[in-house]
């Protein structure tokens, strides 16, 4: 059997319509999209077309959605740019996150308060044992300062979705913008930010089968945050620096089709992510579930595996050609316990013990069941060996 890949929210196999249409804006239709002659309208043209596709996943208008390089870049930007404006004319910003948001929010928050430790201050709220954040809890955590909260929709690590509709309607009416980072989300499941009052959201193309480096962020109109990056004055002078053409065009394209076959690709992964886990908590026994099945993503399914670690787990299932990851892609390779397991209550050891398998809509149930049967193997074997 060849290489299984499930690993698909660290990232995504470029599909085959994107990458041919990659193609023809590398080769021929190359021109940089500043230019007036024909190259650069050409260009243009085929950006401000990609652009109207990722607005209508959001139901955003185009003019409020500015390229980046990805959920990255976007995260830093929404916060950054929002924070660092405001307080240029006020003396106290106060921000509203969570203990379980992916790095590029979390550290942004965590940088803002060493930086400013006179001005800015914030909140990092606890999730529930599920890892939803309660819109409760944000309510009862804005105070006078508050300018910003920034709630992830979809963890990356665990699968948890959280109520982003009531969050933003709380935050609407405390006049306090909402910031969501939608990178597992994001043609995944539906999204209005209209009707959701979400003033600032970030995706990322490498996450839809679209290819990397290539993201947005949608800034509603009339919100004012400063750029990060000066430069040349594109788009429209919000994010300086020339437009990575191919990407973007991939990344509508990506998004073009994702909106043609979601609703049949999350059903399709529901039922392999299900089976996959029926397959391993039927032989497998001492090992916690820390994905919701029942209302949690799809595609996302985290166990911890009492008496294994969770590198041990997952090299061994890399040597069977199962590819899985241990969290999230950026916190791989590093030694400390996941901080999301850790704040749903996980103990250490247990969060040391968890693998994330993340499903996609390349994935068969002839691969699922291999790798279901993969794991079994190497739990049992690694328990017989283990000292934990
Ligand atoms: C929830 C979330 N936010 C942000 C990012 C960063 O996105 P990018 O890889 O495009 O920088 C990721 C990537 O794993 C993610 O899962």
């Amino acid at each position: 059997m060849k290489n299984i890949y499930l690993d698909n929210s660290a990232t995504t196999q470029v599909d085959p319509e994107v990458a041919k249409i990659m193609t023809e804006y590398m080769v021929e239709k190359f021109g940089n999209p500043s230019s007036i002659h024909f190259f650069g309208q050409q260009a243009k043209y085929a950006m401000d077309n990609a652009r109207e596709k990722v607005a209508k996943v959001i139901n955003a208008g185009v003019k409020e959605i500015f390229f980046t390089s990805g959920g990255t870049e976007s995260d830093n930007w929404a916060i950054r740019g929002f924070v660092e404006n405001y307080i240029k004319k006020n003396n106290k910003a106060h921000i509203v996150t969570s203990r379980i948001e992916h790095s590029a929010v979390y550290e942004t928050c965590r940088m803002l308060e060493k930086k400013y430790p006179q001005l800015i201050t914030v909140t990092y709220l606890k999730p529930d044992k599920k890892g939803h954040i309660s819109p409760y809890e944000v309510k009862k955590a804005l105070t006078s300062d508050t300018v910003i909260v920034s709630i992830m929709h979809v963890n990356n690590e665990i699968g948890a979705i959280n109520d982003i509709a009531e969050i933003g309607r709380i935050c609407r009416e405390k006049c306090v913008l909402f910031h969501t980072d939608a990178v597992q989300s994001f043609t995944k499941i539906p999204i209005n930010v209209k009707t959701m009052n979400i003033d600032l959201l970030s995706a990322s193309s490498h996450k839809i089968y679209g290819p990397k480096g290539v993201g947005l962020l949608y800034v509603r109109n009339k919100v004012d945050i400063l750029p990060i990056l000066f430069g040349g004055k594109q788009e429209s002078g919000q994010r300086n620096g020339t437009e990575n053409l191919p990407g973007i065009v991939g990344f509508g394209k990506a998004a073009e089709i994702a909106m043609k076959t979601y609703k049949k690709d999350i059903q399709r992964i529901g039922s392999l992510r299900n089976k996959l886990y029926e397959l391993i908590s039927k032989d497998v026994k001492d090992i916690i579930l820390n994905s919701d099945i029942e209302e949690g993503y799809e595609g996302i399914l985290n166990i911890s595996f009492d008496g294994v670690e969770g590198e041990s787990l997952l090299l061994a299932l890399d040597m069977e050609g199962v590819a899985v990851s241990t969290g999230s892609a950026c916190s791989a390779g590093s030694v400390k316990p996941s901080r999301v397991l850790l704040g749903i209550g996980l103990m250490e050891v247990d969060a040391q013990s968890s693998i994330r398998f993340s499903i996609g809509r390349n994935n068969t149930m002839e691969e699922i069941e291999f790798a279901g049967n993969a794991v079994i193997k190497a739990v049992e074997r690694l328990r017989s060996m283990s000292w934990m």
